[in-house]
């Protein structure tokens, strides 16, 4: 039997357009993917990755709105950027109307898009899943080798990731948001700490 937040995730996923439905659900196959490979919590990793984008149907100016309302600080960068709080949106409105309790899945969602320094696995794997829907390929022209690193290790996988879109966004004189620069530092860090003993 479906949990009562888990039919409430369904019910704001069933609303959003089909476009962005057929994405969560092509992400929630990846999403499984990793989950298996990783022994990750499965039931858990599926449902963050069903509600990760239950807010990416909303404007710029409705994300700016929502965010106020529910309390979230918004940086200059998403000022410029609103999109990128679609992620905090949704787990605010999750935790907050919905009364998710899952601080797992409330972390997968609030930082899919931009990462996050100290990231469980799920959280990992929500953020990799995300991008590896094939119908990203276009927007993300390195994927099939993230998809191979995300097969080994997570963290190699987001750090390869982070670091081709943040060499894109600097190419085009784009902003980088900081979470994202923190959690490739901290992963590089890691990285290097583990090879190293
Ligand atoms: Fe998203
Ligand atoms: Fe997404």
């Amino acid at each position: 039997m479906p949990s009562p937040i888990e039919n409430l995730v369904t019910r704001r996923v069933e609303a959003l357009p089909k476009g962005l439905q057929d994405h969560i659900h092509r992400a929630q196959s990846e999403a499984r993917l990793l989950a298996q490979r990783h022994r990750l919590d499965m039931e858990k990793t599926l449902l963050a990755t069903l509600a990760h984008d239950v807010a990416r149907a909303m404007k710029g100016e409705q994300l700016l709105e929502r965010a106020d309302e529910l309390g979230v600080s918004v940086h200059p960068v998403e000022h410029q950027v609103p999109l990128l709080l679609h992620g905090p949106v949704g787990a605010e409105l999750l935790r907050q109307v919905d009364g998710l309790e899952d601080d797992e899945i409330y972390e997968a969602v609030c930082w899919h898009s931009t990462a996050h320094t100290g990231l469980g696995d799920v959280a990992k794997a929500v953020f990799l899943a995300d991008k590896m829907d094939p119908h990203k390929a276009h927007r993300f022209p390195n994927i099939p080798r993230i998809r191979e690193l995300a097969m080994e290790t997570l963290d190699e996988a987001i750090v390869q990731f982070l670091s081709d879109e943040m060499t894109s966004l600097i190419a085009s004189g784009g902003l980088v948001h900081p979470a994202s620069v923190d959690a490739r530092n901290a992963l590089l860090l890691h990285l290097q700490e583990k090879a190293a003993s």
